[in-house]
């Protein structure tokens, strides 16, 4: 990267991260078990890596299960001394790494993931993390439906590693006990902790309340645990038909879909259909504002009837002065800046441009927007659908503008208790490859195989 766009992108960088830099926060997960704590918690590290905020999850469980690998439910029962000593062992083991870890600067949010349910417990975390000066947001998830519950306990509990190769009845039957172990010592935090930071999430976040947040990172943070839901949704991925500008190589510009991208275009309610859609289910389609966009989704809109939504958020990449322009001429007219994207492509922001960085941060309202939908199929661009695909599925920023998202491929993502399913359809109509590998500038280039560097990584979190 030349040194100018280097700067450029640090400062860019640090507005972004301004109110954040200067703070730590422990974010204190608070609740009976089975209550999507740990969902919660891993959503949360997800987003914060996604744009990009260091942060990491001390899960107490992990640190208990190296003393007490499978605990009946007798060891959470408050009466049991030996239970009490080592769980607050465990509680304790996990401040002092979550401590060094703040101390080493490895970070700027770390979620202490645990039941946390008295009020003396909490109250000892306030108190070391304030004497460490570390901010403290505490999330209570409070849950009394219970079919959730028991679903809950079916769906993760019986299979945790506490249970492992026990029968899953006797596993439910056990963990239901346990509730009731931490039931009789729960305190839900009320107004004696009015001078805490915390929200309150009420049967999934139907009802919600905050009090005290100070700080900006901190309400981001509330904002995107209050959109959270857990209704059963998928969400469908597609790049626009092959354009004219895709056939010639060019990047940017607004170009009409090609023949081969009008054929996908027709196709795609089939290929949508194919997917597997349940019966009764209403469909959400987005779009940019750029021509080839609104044209794919044009026959999906008319033969379905679906509501469509236009976002400018979603337009492509800005690739400032090289819009227009193949790879091939913008190597042989800014060749520093050719070598340079290549050498931090996330980072690198085109001369009156965008970044994949730049990206990412306009599409944060898209993804706030996504948590809170049901099923939506994005018909977008390449470095777009990257950033979206990347968050869904956890992939790294320096892999994720790398990664190949072909022309006439509907992507299909289901997010499960944990990790995201991914399925992918081709239309088997031809199109034009606009994969470019690093230090090439060919204008269609095929992806290498598996394995071979460049190659994207998948695989659920
Ligand atoms: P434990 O204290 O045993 O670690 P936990 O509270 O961390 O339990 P999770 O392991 O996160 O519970 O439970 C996951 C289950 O909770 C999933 O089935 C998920 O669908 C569900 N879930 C997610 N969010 C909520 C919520 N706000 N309220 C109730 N259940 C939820
Ligand atoms: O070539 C299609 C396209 O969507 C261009 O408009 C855009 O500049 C490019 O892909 C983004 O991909 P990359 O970041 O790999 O250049």
């Amino acid at each position: 990267m030349s040194s100018k766009s280097a700067l450029r992108s640090q400062q860019q960088h640090k507005v972004f991260m301004a109110s954040s830099e200067d703070y730590k926060i422990c974010v204190v997960m608070v609740g009976l078990p089975a209550r999507g704590k740990s969902l919660i918690a891993g959503k949360a590290m997800r987003y914060l890596a996604w744009v990009g905020i260091p942060a990491k999850v001390f899960n107490v469980g992990s640190y208990r299960r190296h003393a007490t690998p499978q605990p009946a439910a007798t060891f959470f029962d408050p009466h049991n001394e030996e239970g009490e000593r080592m769980r607050r062992a465990a509680a304790e083991a996990a401040m002092t790494d979550m401590l060094q870890w703040f101390h080493d600067g490895k970070g700027v949010v770390a979620v202490l993931d645990a039941t946390n349910s008295t009020k003396e417990r909490r109250q000892w975390i306030y108190e070391t993390c304030h004497k460490a000066d570390i901010e403290t947001l505490f999330v209570e998830s409070i849950c009394d439906d219970e079919d959730l519950i028991m679903n809950n306990i079916l769906e993760v509990k019986t299979t945790s590693p506490d249970y492992k190769g026990q029968d899953p009845e006797l596993a439910a039957l056990d963990f239901r006990n346990r509730i009731r172990n931490y039931e009789l010592v729960y305190q839900t935090i009320d107004d004696d902790e009015k001078n805490y930071t915390y929200v309150k999430l009420i049967n999934v976040g139907s009802t919600v309340i905050i009090n005290q947040i100070k700080d900006y990172l901190s309400s981001r943070l509330v904002y995107y645990i209050q959109n959270l839901h857990i209704k059963p949704r998928s969400i469908w991925l597609s790049r626009h038909g092959e354009s004219e500008f895709n056939l010639t190589g060019k990047i940017g510009g607004d170009a009409n879909i090609s023949e081969r991208g009008e054929a996908y275009a027709r196709k795609l309610p089939e290929l949508l259909r194919q997917s597997g859609v349940p019966a009764n289910t209403k469909i959400v389609i987005w779009t940019s504002t750029l021509k080839r966009t609104i044209q794919t989704a044009r026959h999906l809109k008319a033969e379905t009837g679906y509501e469509k939504l236009e976002w400018k958020a979603l337009d492509e990449l800005d690739s400032g002065v090289c819009d227009g322009l193949t790879y091939e001429e913008i190597a042989e007219k800014y060749p520093e800046d050719f070598a340079a994207r290549d050498e931090d492509k996330y980072n690198y922001r085109y001369r009156g441009g965008e970044s994949y960085r730049d990206v990412v941060i306009r599409l944060e309202p898209i993804i706030m927007e996504l948590e809170r939908s049901e099923n939506v199929i994005i018909v977008t661009h390449q470095a777009v659908l990257r950033c979206i695909y990347a968050y869904f599925m956890n992939v790294p920023q320096e892999k994720s503008p790398w990664m190949e998202v072909p022309l006439h491929t509907l992507i299909k993502l289901t997010p499960r208790a944990y990790g995201t399913e991914e399925l992918r359809f081709k239309a088997n109509i031809p199109a034009v490859s606009t994969w470019r590998g690093k230090g090439t500038s060919a204008k269609h280039q095929d992806f290498p195989a598996e394995g071979a560097e460049g190659a994207a990584a998948t695989g659920a979190h």
